[in-house]
Formats: structure tokens, sequence, C-alpha cells
């Protein structure tokens, strides 16, 4: 149950007006707008405000608390590094860090027993393409069009969700191909199920582009930023044959849906395909930076021979490795993979039973706790509710529940729902309640004033 942030302040308060003119007036904007009360405490499902408000928060933070906020066993964790070490020469390791690989190796295939770790998610995709490229000796990559890999240069330039333009050049040898996307078949030409023919399309139009120099293709296994596309069943197998057939590498990114989100340790146990790259962040450090970048010996060991260099100032450093292994540990105690998966199973059955109610919701999917709910105008043309999405939105969290919602006008109006691995069946009822209780009150203030949805 929610409780009262402790030595909550008025959010009048002078020094608290003082630092809400310091976002003003000193901090760089990166995105949407802020939220506009300071967030002073977080425990399990709920953050509070400033003013002590409970929020339920059914996005984990950025998609990274999947243990819900401020696990004990983090803060232990990040006790017992302070004790010992914190950060060294990247060419020095810990304890910490060979028991994650070792722990990390144990739950995957040998083919993917061989890790790094890293910060970020951007980080961990940078690193499977430098490793694609020195191993294959091509350059070309091949990523989805709603994808979204990360910020940094390698990462970015294959991240076609959104955040393209103004930017400058994009690394040379980049290609989109259509999302198998079966609710807006991108070719137009599948309805609610997808043949797969989008992936072929998108492999001729590569083979038409490049110069012969295929080093990758990369995808998270569900997109998220793009909309919670899940590829149909057959789409994973057939990538793995098309970039056999070319010699490229397979790289999942799995940043959002490793370690219980989607009801399995990582999404593609359930698919019938092990990437030769696998990528890990967000969910790895349970809200610490820590991601991680696996692959098999065979690789491992073609680039260490070729000199395969990737130094940041962070690598392999025992803080957050240290957070991994209590990561790991309370996946594995709490049963957070089959918690997901009952509790996913609850929320989305509440969710299509919003949708038999409420007509702007067009489509409902996802797997274990990452769902997406799409809003549309009228079901039958699928236009995007933006608008009514955006107010629905602000008034859940008026109401007590964070989510977020994907604004991309050339895109589809997409809740992205996905609270911590640890929530409880109230709090799915509670956000349910409220959702609820938000769309009759936008749908019948819009239906009074009908100006745009
Ligand atoms: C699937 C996926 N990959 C990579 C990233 C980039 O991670 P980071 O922001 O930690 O660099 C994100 C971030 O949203 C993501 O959703």
């Amino acid at each position: 149950m929610p409780i009262a942030a402790e030595g909550a302040q008025p959010a009048a308060d002078d020094a608290s007006a003082a630092l809400h003119q310091a976002v003003r007036d000193n901090l760089i904007r990166y995105g949407a707008e802020f939220h506009p009360e300071f967030i002073v405490r977080a425990r399990g499902s709920y953050i509070y405000d400033e003013n002590g408000r409970a929020i339920l928060d059914f996005t984990s933070g950025q998609m990274c608390a999947t243990l819900g906020h401020n696990h004990p066993s983090i803060v232990a964790a990040i006790e017992k590094s302070c004790r010992e070490v914190l950060h060294l020469f990247s060419g020095m390791l810990s304890p910490a860090v060979a028991d994650l690989a070792r722990r990390m190796a144990a739950l995957l295939p040998r083919s993917l027993s061989k890790l790094i770790f890293l910060n970020t998610g951007g980080e961990s995709n940078e690193t499977a393409l430098r490793l694609a490229k020195k191993f294959t000796g091509g350059w070309e990559v091949v990523g989805l069009d709603g994808s979204w890999h990360g910020t940094t240069a390698g990462a970015s330039s294959t991240t076609y969700a959104s955040g393209r333009r103004g930017y400058g050049p994009t690394i040379p040898g980049t290609f989109a191909i259509p999302e198998p996307n079966s609710y807006r078949c991108p070719i137009r030409h599948c309805r609610d199920r997808c043949d797969t023919s989008c992936l072929e399309v998108g492999f001729n139009l590569f083979d038409a582009q490049s110069v012969g120099a295929p080093a990758a293709a990369i995808i998270e296994p569900i997109m998220s930023a793009g909309g919670i596309i899940v590829p149909p069943e057959g789409y994973l197998p057939k990538l793995r044959k098309l970039c056999d057939a070319r010699g490229m590498l397979l790289v999942f990114d799995e940043a959002q849906t490793a370690f219980g989100r989607t009801g399995r340790n990582f999404a593609f146990e359930g698919v019938g395909v092990t990437p030769d790259i696998l990528t890990m962040s967000k969910t790895l450090g349970g809200g610490l930076p820590l991601a991680a970048t696996a692959t098999s010996p065979e690789i491992e060991e073609d680039c260490y021979s070729k000199g395969f260099a990737n130094y940041t100032s962070h690598v392999s450093d025992p803080l957050p490795a240290t957070v991994g292994l209590a990561v790991l540990d309370v996946l594995q105690h709490e049963r957070l993979a089959a918690n997901a998966r009952t509790m996913g199973e609850r929320l989305k059955a509440g969710l299509l039973e919003l949708k038999q109610r409420h007509q702007v919701i067009g489509d409902v999917r996802g797997e274990g706790l990452l769902l997406g709910v799409e809003l549309v105008k009228d079901r039958e043309t699928r236009e995007p509710a933006h608008q009514l999405g955006m107010q629905v939105t602000r008034r859940c969290m008026e109401l007590g529940l964070s989510m977020n919602i994907r604004q991309v006008p050339t895109r589809g109006a997409v809740w992205r729902i996905a609270p911590p691995l640890t929530v409880k069946s109230d709090e799915i009822d509670t956000a349910l309640a409220i959702i609820d209780q938000a769309l009759t009150e936008c749908v019948a203030a819009w239906s009074r004033t009908p100006t745009t949805i």
C-alpha cells in the first residue's frame, strides 16, 4: 500500500521553489517535458512526489526497476560495494565481475558464454556491432524501422523509431527493413496477421543496396519503443536463416525483455532462435547502470586475435556487477519470471475487458509484463488517437498512475505498460480502475466537445 513520503516538504517551500527554478535555468531538456513535481522517494511499485503523493509506477522507471524501487537486496549490494570496492582501472577485475559472468553464463547457452560488462544499452549495442564488424570484416547493419537501440553513434545509426533528424550523417552501411507490425502492416499487405512478407521485402531491398559487406542484423525480440510489436511465429527463425545465408551475425537486443519481463529469463528462449550476440541492459541493473554483451567463445577468440578493443571508463566496474548479482538472486528467489507471467495474464485480461467497453482501445498486445495498448479514433480506419491518448495519460497521472505513451505523430498511439515484476494483484487492479476512470472521463469530455482526439 502507498505510504506518505518521509520528510516531504510542501511544494511552495522556498528550497523547493529554488530547485524548480534551477530545473528551468540549468538543465538541458532532452525529450518530453519534465514531470512538474520532484520525486523524493520510491519503494516497490510506488514513487512519491514532493507533496507526499503516491504514484503507481507502471513504467518501472525507465524500464529498469524490475525488482521494484529500492529493493533491499540492491540497497545491501550497494552498501557492500561501498565497503569493498567501487571502481577500478579497466584492466583490473573484482570477484563480483567474474562471479556475474559465471552466473550469467550458467543461465545462457554455451554459444553466449563470453560476456563483457558495461553500463548502458547503447554501449552494449555499440559493443555488439563492433564485435560483429571485427568478426565478419563487414560493416553493413540491418535494423527494423520500429527499433530503438540507443543514442550513441552506432546504436542510433540503427535506431529508426524516432530521434534521427538533426544530428548529421549516421554511420554508413545502415539499412532499415519494415517491422512485422500486424496491426499496422508497413507494406499494407496483411491485416491482424503478419505473414512475414515484410521480412523478405526488407532483405530484397538490403541485397539490392548492399555493397557486399554485411556484418549484422540487430533486433529487439519484442520491439518496445516501436509500440510493443511482437514478431509473429516463424519470423525470428526466418531472420536467422536470412542472416546465415549472408554471413551476417544476428544480434538480439534484450534491453527490455531479458531477466523475467516476458515471463522467461530471456525472450529468445521462447522463439526457438539463439542469437550470435545478445545484449542486455536496463533490466540487468534493477535501476543501476549495468549492461552486458554476450557472445560465443569462438567469436570472442577471433575478435581477440584481431586486437578487439572496447575500453570504457566503467567497463567491468565492481559496483554495478555486485548489484547485478543481487538482481539475479532476487529474480530467482522471488520467482519473478513466474510472477510476470501470472500478473501479466491478470493485467492483459483486465485490458482486454476494458477494450470491450472502450471503443478507443484498438489493440492489446505483448507478453508477460510488457504490454501495449493502441488507441485509435476508429477501429476500422485505425487512425491513431494521439490527443486523446495524451489526455488520458495525463489524467491517469493525476489519479496516481504513471504510464508511458509513444508520441511519434507518424506512428500509432501506444501505451507501454510495464510495472515492476514484483507488482501485486491489488496494484494491477488499482491501475486498471484508474485507466478505466480516465478513459471514461476523457472520452465523455471529448464527446461533449468533439474537437480532436
Ligand atoms: C531495446 C533498447 N535497446 C537499447 C536502449 C538504449 O539503452 P540506454 O538508454 O541505456 O543506452 C533502449 C532504451 O530505451 C532500448 O529500449
